[in-house]
């Protein structure tokens, strides 16, 4: 099976820079892949903007040199992440791709030393962009462009949990490592798209989706994903639970356990509902006009989110509201 013998890769991941270490292949059919780029050579993106314009959205590389691929592409990253000129926005957006190489090295390979160095790396520089602020409010709603859910609303829920951490006090780097890790890895399990809107904004559609293998992997991949990650690192049994609850609710009839507003965790809740946040601005983007935009939303959250453990992460949101309510 020729398919056994290559590995995918996000076609616009490739248009990050203009030379990959390894030959670049498109598949024709099922036995046929064609190489588009050789090893080492200087291409020009404007190839690989023709083919996306095509509906090309994977190339494949060799599976023996997928590593090699991987790791050469994340140290690209890494160094254009230090460099003196970029900005905010570029910085959000190369580790939004080291997100998307994470997720498919995972897929790919599974978990290993390097990815665990990738991870490592997207969530300290997400919490020092976070520290910094500057803004970064503003500028993760203009970026909201619905192009690649899964990736864009992990990392938002990644800088949103951690700011609202910072605005409760809990700004210990363990505790922002932990809620970054969790918010980053949370959905790994789910890789289409749409099932993964579904299940975080259309929720009361999860029960009628026909496809029963799909009902199947959105009330599994909480358990799924945690155990996935279960073997990185120390503090990977919190990050487990903070996982394995992402989808309970403060009614206490989430999956997979139905816990009680009074039994979750404080920080499982503040990631629920964070998550329920950006979910609710993901779609609608809050506009120049915060004031009105927010007013509704905040009823919202304080209607469902006044009760139990859920109280304290509910006052962190307002409290941040509130600070960018002040930015002009
Ligand atoms: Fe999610
Ligand atoms: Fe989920």
């Amino acid at each position: 099976m020729k398919n056994d013998i290559y590995r995918k890769v996000k076609a616009r991941r490739i248009l990050s820079f203009n030379e990959v270490n390894c030959d670049i292949f498109i598949k024709l059919s099922e036995d046929k892949y064609v190489a588009i780029i050789r090893a080492n050579s200087l291409y020009d993106s404007s190839i690989i903007v023709k083919y996306m314009s095509k509906g090309v959205e994977y190339f494949y590389v060799n599976k023996d040199e997928y590593i090699k691929f991987s790791e050469n592409y994340y140290s690209n990253a890494h160094l254009a992440l230090y460099s003196d000129c970029i900005c905010n926005q570029e910085k959000i957006e190369l580790l939004n791709s080291i997100h998307e190489l994470v997720t498919e090295h995972i897929s790919n390979i599974g978990i290993d030393k390097s990815v665990i160095e990738m991870i490592d790396k997207v969530v300290s520089s997400s919490i020092d962009i976070v520290k910094k602020d500057e803004g970064l409010f503003d500028l993760l709603s203009s970026m909201i462009n619905a192009k690649d859910y899964l990736v864009e609303h992990s990392m938002i829920l990644v800088y949103l949990s951690c700011a609202i951490a910072l605005k409760m006090g809990w700004s210990s780097n363990l505790t922002l490592k932990k809620l970054a890790l969790a918010g980053m890895l949370h959905d790994l399990e789910i890789t289409n798209p749409v099932l993964a809107i579904i299940h975080d904004c259309e929720k009361q559609k999860i029960d009628n989706i026909i496809d029963s293998e799909d009902r199947d992997i959105i009330h599994k991949h909480t358990l799924c994903t945690a155990e996935k990650i279960h073997c990185m690192k120390n503090y990977a049994s919190d990050v487990y639970k903070l996982i394995l609850e992402h989808h309970e609710n403060p009614e206490g009839n989430g999956f997979p356990g139905g816990i009680s507003s009074l039994e979750i965790s404080s920080l499982s809740a503040l990631l629920i509902l964070t998550e329920d946040f950006v979910s609710k601005i993901y779609f609608s983007p809050i506009g120049k006009q915060k004031k009105e935009d927010l007013s509704e939303l905040i009823k919202y959250f304080k209607t469902r989110y006044s009760k139990g453990n859920y109280q304290k992460p509910l006052e962190g949101l307002l409290l941040y509201l509130q600070s960018i309510l002040k930015e002009k």
